[in-house]
């Protein structure tokens, strides 16, 4: 059984941008620069922000934080959109998701300059994903296509079962399983809150996808020996052993399923670290204009 290691898969790919960022400087041009609007103090979105600005430093790139209350009117945070669609120094920003209830998430997301939205949330890029042409790919589908390339798992003619169909993860990931070409070329079976007779679908699976933010949904009995397991959960659990009073547990109850698959990606140290980096790589292709010409 391989554990998937998505933290140092993630450092050896920051390694590589930061190696293209070195060059970009070295002739005279400008870092990239990646801008995040974070809305109130939700203690995931911090950590996720945190993080992302982190990243910047290891890849070389200028980050800019721009924060505002959960009391931000809708118009304050569109105007702060227009001004980031307008600043030439910024080559790509997000909008950390969820915003409080009285703001509008898809205008929010319509709003942003597709050429910036190295999420991959604009319609946009989601259209020109569906179709198979060039476009920002929203990070975390982008994250687990990059781990199956790398730890050479075979996708072409697999069963794979998506579990969960946020806009964010599970039809994004879906779509990308199905395309025609690799990573991908799967016949993908997507389950969510009204799916009836999970447990038997699942059990066909070569590739099982969690991402339903159900901590422990898929268990050993689930799972066909063998299988390959892709767990996207991140739900903090109380722990009181821990100084931050949580721990992250995936979707999979890893200690049981763990030992009859062919290969799982850990929580924390799996899909997590993937998709910032991921957000990196977005970050790289909109400073160079490799997708969207200047
Ligand atoms: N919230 C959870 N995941 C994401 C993500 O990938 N991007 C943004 N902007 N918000 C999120």
């Amino acid at each position: 059984m391989t554990i998937i290691d998505g933290k140092k898969t993630s450092d050896e790919i920051k390694a590589e941008i930061a190696a293209t960022v070195a060059e970009m400087v070295a002739e005279g041009r400008k870092r990239p620069h990646l801008a995040a609007i974070l809305v109130g103090h939700d203690g995931g979105s911090e950590t996720y922000v945190a993080n992302k600005v982190k990243a910047c430093e290891q890849c070389g790139f200028k980050s800019t934080l721009i924060r505002y209350e959960d009391s931000v009117t809708e118009q304050e945070l569109l105007q702060a959109i227009d001004s980031l669609n307008a600043d030439p120094d910024v080559d790509g920003f997000i909008v950390q998701l969820p915003l409080p209830r009285h703001i509008s998430e898809q205008r929010i997301i319509e709003a942003i300059d597709y050429r910036k939205d190295v999420d991959g949330f604009h319609p946009v890029n989601v259209g020109r994903m569906m179709i198979g042409l060039p476009c920002f790919l929203p990070a975390t589908p982008s994250g687990i296509l990059e781990l199956l390339k790398r730890y050479d798992i075979p996708t072409k003619g697999a069963e794979c079962v998506v579990l969960g169909r946020s806009n964010i993860v599970g039809k994004p990931v879906a779509a990308l399983m199905m395309q025609k070409h690799l990573p991908g070329d799967a016949t993908v079976t997507v389950c969510h809150s009204s799916s009836r007779n999970i447990k038997e679908t699942t059990l066909r699976a070569d590739i099982i996808i969690a991402a339903l933010g159900s901590p422990g949904f898929v268990t050993a009995d689930m799972v066909k020996p063998g299988a390959v397991i892709i767990d996207v959960g991140t739900t903090r659990v109380p722990d009181s052993s821990r100084k931050s009073g949580f721990r992250l547990r995936g979707d999979v109850d890893f200690d049981t399923v763990a030992p009859i698959c062919s290969a799982i990606t850990p929580v924390p140290g799996g899909v997590g670290p993937m998709t910032i980096c991921s957000l990196m790589k977005n970050t790289l292709l909109a400073a160079r204009h490799d997708i969207y010409p200047a």
